[in-house]
């Protein structure tokens, strides 16, 4: 007999800890805690505490805890599942239980990537082993892509038939309601199932981690009235918007490089692979998210856009230019000659001529000037002005006054304009976009000034150990908004410890499947009884503190949260960019060649600067 995650979720929901704890040791309220005489062990002074807010427990003798369900098994000495039972008799709720036994092991995500792993085998192995496969392998042949190629992107073939899919399902068991949630598979209005992807090269599309979870799937040659490629729907596993492909396959070079060159399509990012580019991510054809930023914004700030040179492909990217800029990220253009795209140009040219391309990226506003002038904008005095009005507006969208001082001067300069007369239109720009968006900015830009004051204070902190766990307790909060934003600027593995590492992955997992991030349920996910101590114990040292600043200002928590989460990162960069001088300055000193020593010396100024930049604010 199983129980569905979703109906454990809802009993552990209703339950309040308090109540089923009271029934076994007497708790008294202390700040925003409860208070007891340890049952696991023998004590005289009360180091057993209860959260309501957070819904767990935990001991500082002798180091029990976790949430409701856990008291129970351990009090009373039952299972998992007779706990689930206990407190859903008490609340009167009735268990519907599963009769699928595998299925209710698993979580229904999990179930889920677990079906689209087993479908990506299938196309995979069509593609690579079947006779069917050969026009698809013949395909992929003739656009230049190699086998190893087709191997590390997963790529694949769905035969030409119409149930292929669905056989496949049927002869491994695979629960066929599922495969049509993920849209494998659909259902005609007769209620006859058939494939989705028949006769179409697979592009498995993968979570920044490697999971998959959805497909693309292209037609070989254009057919009147089908798309090029056919893309998964939405479902619980793969959200569009927020969605980079290619990420998991290039996250680390970007992160190395500190910069990630955007394209638009499935076979550009293969193909520049394949010549060895690495840090790319494709949108798919469509215009950036802010999420998809924000996804991104956590491997490097630095962009180089290549759309193509077709009227859509720049439109996409003033659309995309907007979100980037919104979102502060740097962002360069760089543009193919007409009629080429990344995949394209870099099979005839080779990888260097495309890296040349990419250097010579200019920023926007060089970027629109040269349309604007290809246009003909500036023969005419008045289209000229509009054109000078529309250059401005994007510079509104920027957070960093620096930046839009730096822009608004380079404009005046090319234009032989005052820049009064910029600053004026910049202003009404400003007042024309989100007045909101506006100034939540100047909000930012405020607690940024306070932090810079700070920061002296922060460095006094035992950095590595303190921070980090600092960084964690808050994720762990169960904020959503923080919890975005901090991980917006950390990475789970930057961190050093370990335990942090994991723990930080824990909640980044539950963020991006949109799983709820209340630590009593997150607990549950941790398989390692140490890592669960570990974090109960941080988590109520934090609470005792925290209930200090509750009780002095209670409207302004979330504020203090926000400021408090960005002090947090910047010490934490400022920590790890530290030690990179220090490392660089070690190897300076031993350094025996001339050149290397340059070399050395460039890295040390390009750190000090971007620490500096770290100290302003930007990060
Ligand atoms: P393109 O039409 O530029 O195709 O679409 P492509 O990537 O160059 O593909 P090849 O080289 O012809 O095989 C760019 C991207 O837009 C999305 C896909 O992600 C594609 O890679 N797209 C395009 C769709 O989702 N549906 C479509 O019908 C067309
Ligand atoms: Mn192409």
């Amino acid at each position: 007999m199983r129980i569905s995650e979703t109906q454990i979720e809802q009993i552990r929901t209703s339950a309040d800890i308090v109540d089923v704890i009271s029934n076994s040791v007497q708790l008294r309220k202390r700040g925003n805690n409860y208070i007891g005489l340890c049952p696991f062990h023998s004590e005289k002074t009360p180091s057993f505490t209860v959260s309501q807010d957070k819904q767990i427990f935990h001991c500082f003798g002798c180091h029990a805890g976790g949430n409701v369900f856990k008291f129970l098994m351990e009090y009373k000495k039952i299972s998992f599942v007779e706990s689930v039972q206990e407190i859903a008799a008490d609340l009167g709720i009735t268990i519907e239980y599963e009769n699928q036994r595998s299925e209710a092991e698993q979580s229904e995500t999990e179930i889920l990537f677990d079906i689209n792993t087993s479908v990506a085998k299938f196309f995979s192995d069509n593609l690579l082993k079947e006779e069917e496969g050969n026009i698809a392998r013949k395909y992929f042949e003739d656009r230049k892509i190699k086998p190893q190629t087709l191997r590390a992107f997963g790529l694949g073939y769905c035969p030409d038939h119409w149930d292929s899919t669905v056989n496949f399902l049927n002869k491994n068991n695979i629960a066929l309601e599922k495969a049509l949630e993920l849209g494998v598979i659909g259902k005609s209005e007769k209620g006859k199932l058939y494939d989705k992807f028949s006769g179409r090269m697979i592009f498995p599309i993968f979570s920044p981690n490697g999971r998959v979870i959805g497909f693309g799937g292209r037609i070989f040659d254009s057919r009147e009235g089908a798309a090029k490629y056919l893309n998964s729907p939405e479902s619980k596993v793969y959200h569009k918007g927020r969605t980079l492909y290619g990420l998991s396959h290039g996250k680390d070079e970007i992160r190395r490089q500190d910069l990630a060159i955007v394209v638009e399509g499935y076979m550009d990012l293969i193909s520049l692979h394949q010549h060895g580019i690495k840090n790319v991510v494709a949108v798919s054809g469509t215009a950036f998210t802010d999420e998809q930023v924000q996804l991104l914004s956590r491997y490097t700030k630095n962009t180089v856009l290549l759309f193509d040179a077709d009227t859509a492909g720049v439109k996409a990217s003033m659309r995309s230019i907007e979100i980037l800029l919104k979102q502060n990220m740097n962002i360069k253009i760089a543009t193919l000659p007409r009629g080429e795209d990344p995949d394209s140009y870099v099979q005839k040219n080779g990888s260097d001529a495309f890296l040349d391309i990419i250097a010579r990226a200019v920023n926007f506003l060089e970027y629109r000037t040269a349309i604007f002038e290809e246009q003909g904008y500036f023969n005419d005095a008045a289209k000229s002005a509009e054109a000078i009005r529309e250059l401005v507006k994007p510079v509104a969208l920027l957070n960093d006054e620096l930046k839009r001082s730096f822009l608004l001067k380079s404009i005046a300069e090319k234009f032989g304009l005052r820049e009064k007369l910029l600053e004026a239109e910049l202003e009404k720009a400003i007042a024309g976009t989100n007045k909101f968006a506006v100034q939540e900015q100047n909000q930012k830009e405020k607690i940024q000034q306070k932090e810079i004051a700070e920061a002296v204070e922060a460095k006094m902190l035992p950095a590595e150990f303190r921070n980090e766990q600092e960084i964690i307790i808050l994720l762990f909060e169960g904020h959503e908004q923080i919890t975005r934003y901090l991980l917006d600027h950390v990475n789970p593995d930057e961190f050093q410890i370990p335990y942090h590492k994991t723990l930080a992955q824990l909640v980044y997992d539950a963020l991006i499947n949109d799983e709820p991030l209340e630590i009593s349920r997150l607990l549950e996910k941790i398989k390692d009884e140490k890592l669960q101590e570990y974090l109960l114990e941080i988590t109520f040292e934090k609470y005792l503190i925290s209930d200090l600043w509750d009780q002095r200002k209670p409207e302004n928590k979330e504020k203090r949260f926000l400021k408090y989460a960005s002090d947090l990162i910047k010490s934490f960069k400022l920590y790890h960019l530290e030690k990179e001088i220090a490392e660089n300055h070690s190897l300076l000193e031993k350094a025996e060649d001339e050149e290397a020593a340059l070399e050395l010396m460039k890295k040390g100024n390009l750190l000090h600067s971007k620490k500096k930049e770290i100290e302003k604010g930007n990060y």
